[in-house]
């Protein structure tokens, strides 16, 4: 018997090692991982400049708290602002988390009380991140939810004017939604809704979570569309596979998270950041990027023209390595099929297979990938 409250309903798939694109499990099987532990992984598994920089840290030291001098606390919130535009940082643990700080840092710094997200988004599994999130599956039998939410649909540009109001502390959202079904925001309906926000003295929250990271061929998503966002969210790919978390913001913000006002024990915890820093040295890289933005048109290519012809496949979506193949049923029999001849990958919604290879992914991974996909769909 497992001694696990059952949250997951886990995969018969027990890793014991995981190198780059292929992880391996105690049958000895061995899969083709295009979920990256859900856009964690993103430059493979255990990738050898992370490994060097966490041994490095492991012997210096591990933990002391935040009443110290970080000094890679600096450096990995140097290279977050530079590559975001944005100002000042804020280390969580977790993708939820750096939902919180960025709903508790709206909330201080306007005085106002709600927060406008859309249906179909997932913030994350807290309290508020939850109530956050546009999804009734997530908060089914823990009402009564925090009222501070109010939800619109994506590109519903009324229904975003008439819930926007002057007790509006601001807009959060993703650019794609990951969980939901990879669903674009419109560019246009985006652009303005960032403007009507600010109009309103509202601030604008970006949930870059799963999207970032390099993720979809951009440091961050919002940078695909010139959005000005006021806080970023992001987790997940910052450090390939140790807990962190962060909100990146804007200096105006400052003054609401003075000392005292918001904190975490092991948030910014030097050996993950010494795994952030080797991370986003590699990521956060014009030429990096650009590969990541060509392999992800040539794996969307590759699947328009073997998948085209078959007739559960309504349409291939998504941006860089952030791939969405819409069905015209459920994914998950696929999910389960694909996995049994050794390709991993996810759902995203009900009808949708989501995948998300190492943004390290070779051509002739992709080429493998796709072959198992024709089988199966077909
Ligand atoms: C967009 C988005 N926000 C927030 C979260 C929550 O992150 P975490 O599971 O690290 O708390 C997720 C996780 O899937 C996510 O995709």
């Amino acid at each position: 018997m497992s001694h696990l409250f059952p949250t997951y309903a886990r995969w018969d798939v027990t890793p014991v090692a995981a190198k780059g694109a292929w992880l391996t499990d105690n049958s000895g099987k061995v899969y083709l991982d295009f979920t990256s532990g859900i856009s964690v992984c993103n430059l493979g598994h255990v990738p050898d400049q992370v490994k060097q920089a966490v041994e490095e840290q492991l012997n210096q030291f591990w933990h002391t708290s935040n009443l110290f001098q970080i000094e890679l606390q600096e450096e990995v919130a140097a290279q977050l602002t530079a590559a975001s535009g944005l100002d000042l940082v804020f280390f969580a643990n977790s993708g939820a988390e750096a939902n919180e700080a960025a709903i508790k840092l709206a909330r201080k710094a306007t005085g106002r009380s709600k927060i406008i997200t859309f249906f179909d988004s997932f913030h994350g599994r807290t309290f508020a991140t939850m109530a956050a999130t546009g999804q009734d599956k997530i908060k089914t039998g823990f009402g009564p939810m925090l009222p501070t939410f109010e939800y619109v649909s994506l590109n519903d540009w009324k229904a975003l004017e008439q819930t926007l109001d002057e007790d509006t502390a601001a807009i959060m959202f993703e650019v794609i939604q990951g969980e939901g079904g990879i669903n674009s925001g419109e560019a246009e309906f985006l652009q303005k809704a960032v403007e009507l926000a600010h109009q309103k003295g509202a601030l604008v929250i970006i949930d870059e979570v799963q999207t970032g990271i390099g993720r979809t061929g951009k440091a961050f998503a919002f940078q695909h569309l010139g959005l000005d966002p006021d806080i970023v969210s992001t987790a997940k790919g910052i450090a390939s596979g140790l807990p962190l978390g962060a909100i990146i913001g804007k200096k105006e913000l400052a003054t609401a998270f003075s000392p005292g006002s918001h904190g975490s024990t092991f948030g910014g915890n030097p050996v993950a950041l010494a795994a952030a820093k080797a991370t986003l040295q590699t990521i956060f890289n014009d030429s990096f990027l650009d590969e990541v933005t060509k392999k992800g048109a040539a794996l969307a290519d590759m699947l328009e023209t073997a998948l085209s012809a078959v007739p559960h496949v309504k349409k291939i979506k998504g941006k860089g390595l952030m791939i969405g193949i819409e069905l015209d049923g459920e994914a998950a029999p696929f999910v389960t099929a694909a996995r049994e001849k050794g390709l991993l990958i996810l759902t995203a919604g009900t009808h949708v297979l989501r995948l998300l290879p190492p943004l390290t992914v070779t051509k002739e991974e992709m080429e493998q990938a796709v072959d198992v996909l024709a089988d199966v769909l077909k």
